[in-house]
């Protein structure tokens, strides 16, 4: 049982890349723990060595249970392939070396993952690869940005921390106009609400470890291309020797059947959450797209189909560190940790002042990311409703 493309995203999610009755009638694919593969003769022995070899040659190489893990993400993008990689990050880093080599320029968006700025900042300078930091809103304006030299746009939308929206198509159009490859992480909106691939993106690189896999038990990434880059991207993460083990493959690939199901709860808990931070006296500014009055809420309802439950807000200005410590220590529902996409809520302080450089971040309060799980969004707010009357509490006793 395969799935096509005239099904929509939510059917390809529950069968691509399933292929029962290759497997006994057995629903889900089965775990193949490989690195020896043997073949049955010289010829066949021979033929696997050759580059255009279809089958198994050995596990770093490509089990059958990480094909039907790439195959079900390639048929959800709409791509031509796709290579399973050891974290998301893996996926960022690998990508980004496909496209580059000693000499080259890129622009990165402003708002990107840290340690995608990191690794620009250090390994790629390094190797003679010079990076640019663009602001996420210019849009055709990053035209401007060009060097002869320029090969790519490594795109982020919404920011992870700061939720900024990207014009993503125009910015595309302006990088092919001038032969630049577009990639993107999307890792917030997940294919399922962001049709990446048809809005102009050649390449996506996405943290499987978030919504994919979904039970913050598992870390990987994809790295997803056109027919121009899936070739040179899986070449690149194979060259490194990237491979995921059998059963993160499996999780992984179980966990996206049920992705459709779990991000529309995330998304209408972290709607909730978000406008009812909105009505509340400690809170400056919400960040979430999905909210009216969002900077970047009519790009995004131009271009994605739904929000994840990943947003931040602003506190007024001037709480002391008891007072933030009395907000987040006392939360009963939500967990102080890296890494968002689970089932379980999570709230962490963070502070874009420390890296930002194309675009300074100015807001004063302290910037707190929520990731809204899958609670019960009544039992969500109630928590974090004490939690803010703490913070208030603290200060006003100290007066
Ligand atoms: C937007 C974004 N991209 C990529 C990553 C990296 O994923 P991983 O932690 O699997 O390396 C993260 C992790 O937090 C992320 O938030």
């Amino acid at each position: 049982m395969s799935s096509s493309s005239k099904f929509s995203r939510r059917t390809t999610i529950t069968h691509a890349g399933r292929h029962p009755h290759d497997n006994h009638g057995v629903v889900n694919p089965p775990v193949y723990h490989a690195s020896t593969i043997l073949q049955p003769s010289l010829d066949a022995f021979e033929a696997s060595r050759k580059p255009d070899w279809k089958g198994y040659r050995y596990g770093r190489a490509g089990t059958p249970t990480s094909r039907s893990f790439e195959e079900a993400v390639t048929e959800l993008y709409g791509a031509a392939g796709s290579v399973a990689v050891s974290s998301g990050l893996a996926s960022i880093t690998n990508a980004l070396l496909a496209v580059t080599k000693a000499g080259d320029h890129i622009l990165v968006t402003d708002n990107a993952y840290g340690p995608t700025r990191r690794f620009c900042n250090t390994f790629l300078a390094r190797f003679g690869v010079e990076t640019t930091y663009y602001d996420p809103s210019l849009g055709a304006g990053i035209d401007a940005l060009f060097k002869d030299n320029t090969v790519a746009v490594f795109t982020e939308a919404p920011g992870s921390q700061t939720f900024e929206m990207s014009d993503i198509p125009a910015i595309a159009k302006a990088a092919h106009d001038r032969s630049a490859v577009v990639l993107m992480d999307n890792t917030w909106a997940s294919p399922l609400y962001f049709d990446a691939f048809n809005k102009g993106v050649d390449i996506v690189v996405e943290a499987v470890t978030k919504y994919i896999c979904g039970h913050s038990d598992v870390m990987m990434g994809i790295i997803v291309g056109n027919d121009d880059w899936a070739g040179p991207v899986r070449d690149m993460a194979k060259m490194h020797g990237n491979a995921c083990g059998p059963d993160d493959l499996y999780l992984a690939q179980r966990g996206l059947r049920t992705l459709a199901v779990r991000m529309e709860q995330n998304q209408a808990n972290g709607l909730a959450l978000a406008d009812w931070l909105r009505g509340r006296p400690e809170v400056k500014r919400v960040l979430h797209p999905g909210l009216t009055n969002d900077p970047g809420h009519e790009i995004w309802k131009r271009d994605f189909t739904g929000a994840s439950g990943l947003f931040s807000f602003v506190l007024n200005e001037g709480y002391s560190r008891a007072a933030l410590a009395a907000l987040l220590d006392g939360l009963e529902l939500y967990g102080m940790g890296a890494s968002w996409g689970g089932y379980e809520s999570l709230i962490i302080p963070a502070n874009p002042t420390d890296y930002r450089t194309a675009t300074p971040w100015t807001e004063a309060g302290q910037l707190l990311r929520i990731h809204a799980g899958l609670e019960d969004v009544d039992d969500l707010i109630a928590d974090l409703g004490a939690g803010l009357d703490r913070l208030t509490a603290v200060d006003s006793a100290a007066r």
